[in-house]
Order: C-alpha cells, then structure tokens, then sequence
C-alpha cells in the first residue's frame, strides 16, 4: 500500500538525543524547548515564538489573547479542516465563514469585506492545504478596518509569499506539528509574531496566566499549559533543517503529477506567482466527468492511499445545523478534490495509469 503519508524524520534521526534527555532527566522546559523556540523564529523571521500542544491550542489562545468574546465575529475562511472554526465556536463567537478563491482555495478579498460587520473582532486567513497565496492582501484589508489578522498556518510551515515566510506576515501565527504535516513532533504547535505586546501576553496565558513580579511568581490572569515536551522538541529541532530540502523536494513531485494528470483534465491547486508552496496536501480537482469518491476507492483497491482535500465547514452537520447554508465554491471544492501522496518513492506513473484505467 502507498500511503499518503510518510514522516521526514526515523528513530535513527533522535535516538542519542532523546537518550540525552532521559540522561538528564529534564523532561520539560529544557534546552530542547527553548532551541526549538528559537529555530521556529529563525526559519521564520518572527521576532518570537512560543510552542504549544498543537494549531488547536494555539489558535484557541490568539483568540482569547485578543479578548473575542461571546457574540463577537471572527471571519474565517470556509476551506479548511474544522478546527479552525471549534475554536471560535468555543469562546461563544460567531464563526463567519468566508467562501474561497476557484483555483487557490483560499478566503477572497471581497468575501472577506463582504462580511465585515461592526461586530467583527478579528480575521482567521487559513493557508489552505499550506498554500498562502492572498495572505497580503487579506492583510491589508484588515489593516483598513483595523482588525488582528491570525494566520492559521497549520499546513504552511515552510510556505512564503513575496519573500516573506508564513509566520512573519499576520498578527498571529498557528503552526501544527501533527504527524499528516512536513515538520511533526507526534503533536504539537507553535505561535509566532513580530507584536511584542501580544507576545508577553501569550506567554502568561500560556504559562497558567503566570508572570514575575519583583522576582516573585503572581498569577495575574487565569491560564493554561499548552507546552511541548524535550522529546517533541527533539523530533522538531532535527526536521527543522531539512525542511527546504522537503519543500523543494515534494515541489518536483508536484510538478511530475501535473505533467502527467494535466492532460487527463486534472487541474492542481493554483498558486499566485511569488509564492514558495510547501505541497503540504498535494491536491487536484478532478475533472467534471470523474466521480471523486468513486476515484479513492479505486485507487485504494489499488494499493493507493488518496483522500478528499478538506472540508467546507458551513457545510459539515453542526455548523450547517446552526449557522447557515453551505458555501458554494468550498462546497464544490470539497467534493470534487483529491489529495495525492507525496513522497520520494512514490511511483507518479503507476498512479497516473490507474486513473487512466478508471476513466476508460
Ligand atoms: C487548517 C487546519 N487548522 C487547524 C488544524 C488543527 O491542527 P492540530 O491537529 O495541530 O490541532 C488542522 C489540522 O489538520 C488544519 O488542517
């Protein structure tokens, strides 16, 4: 079976650190914690860090660190995998689902100031499937309206556009390290931002709403541990390094698959011109005469693993129960996209002739 999924990172890779860890017996808050802080701001260019358990958990504390509140709107771009929008749905405010661009699948321009109210409190832009393309003009807008932009980069970590790295361009940044991602450390997350003061007041909710007072501990706010371990750090520190080489590498595979799938009437998900794209989900809208799902089970009959690409959230049943109708262009999205695997080994021929089989 070709899975969709292989992590860039072997016991090989970590075993003298990890034994290193458990030398020392420092399980938490070590060296490892903070060198893997400051690789996550250096390979980004964010003036900080902080690593959390996972994007669920960070993205959860940017909301409560800007003070959105029950009733409050936070716009969020419908494309993505539910997460984005639990964690507004969480604090009691109001998930606006913006609709997406055809070929980038990210939220537009003009769907985001269409659902600007006066009661919208911030701007959640999803990199969708780790694509930024947009990011700086969503920027703008909310930098017109005067509303904090989180980036919810939980597949982008890698990604950049006009020369800037996800994770030095919004207010807020979220990044996942679970194990379907480039960079994993089993679970895990990170934030990044260039604002200080919405850095110090991060790291006292995430520090159980702790901070030093004339040296003294004083628990100024109430608070939470998100931390990751030395181990997860470990994991993190090692891939780190390669992760341009990854990009670069899953980008060729990219390209073999539109080579081949092009011409059968696939088209890839676009990406604007001066953007570096991590192929986080190697993604293809199918064309209008194949049945996706039909597809998958083909291809799994096959020994090749595929899946959807992900969801529209104001159509999953919760979301569409209480809020409104789906999405157009998402919900065509997400009925007609499949993810790849990709990887080195894997055999882009084969696949491409098995869905030359299916079609016939
Ligand atoms: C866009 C997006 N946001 C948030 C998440 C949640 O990430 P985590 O599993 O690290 O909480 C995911 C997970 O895949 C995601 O794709």
């Amino acid at each position: 079976m070709i899975r969709l999924i292989r992590p860039y990172i072997d016991f090989d890779d970590v075993k003298d650190d990890f034994k290193e860890v458990f030398d020392s017996g420092w399980f938490t808050k070590g060296k490892n914690v903070s060198r893997f802080t400051e690789d996550i701001s250096n390979y980004t260019g964010s003036k900080h860090s902080i690593l959390t358990t996972s994007a669920t958990t960070a993205l959860s504390s940017c909301l409560k660190i800007l003070d959105i509140k029950k009733g409050d709107e936070v716009i969020v771009s419908d494309f993505s995998f539910p997460a984005s929008a639990n964690v507004i749905e969480d604090i009691g405010a109001i998930p606006v689902f913006a609709d997406i661009d055809p070929n980038t699948f990210n939220m537009t321009c003009e769907e985001l100031e269409k659902n600007i109210t006066d009661k919208t409190r911030a701007v959640m832009f999803v990199d969708a499937l780790g694509n930024p393309t947009g990011i700086h003009n969503i920027k703008e807008i909310c930098r017109k309206y005067k509303l904090p932009l989180i980036e919810d980069a939980a597949c982008a970590i890698g990604s950049s556009e006009n020369g800037k790295r996800c994770g030095n361009i919004s207010d807020l940044t979220c990044f996942s390290f679970h194990p379907r991602k480039l960079l994993t450390t089993g679970e895990g997350g990170a934030i990044t931002t260039n604002n200080s003061d919405l850095f110090e007041r991060l790291k006292v909710k995430l520090e159980h709403g702790c901070m030093k007072i004339d040296d003294k501990m004083c628990f100024v706010d109430y608070g939470y541990n998100y931390r990751m371990s030395e181990l997860q750090c470990v994991m993190g520190i090692k891939q780190i390094q390669k992760l341009d080489e990854i990009v670069k590498e899953r980008n060729i595979i990219r390209d073999d698959y539109i080579k081949e799938l092009s011409s059968l009437g696939f088209k890839e998900q676009k990406t604007g011109k001066d953007v570096v794209y991590n192929v986080q989900s190697l993604v293809f809208l199918v064309p209008e005469d194949v049945n996706r799902d039909e597809l998958i089970k083909f291809l799994y009959e096959n020994d090749i693993e595929t899946t959807i690409g992900t969801y529209s959230l104001s159509n999953t049943h919760y979301y569409k129960e209480k809020y409104k109708d789906p999405l157009k262009t998402s919900l065509f999205i997400e009925k007609n996209t499949i993810t790849f695997p990709c990887y080195r080994s894997v055999p882009v021929n084969r696949i491409s002739s098995l869905i030359k089989e299916f079609m016939r």
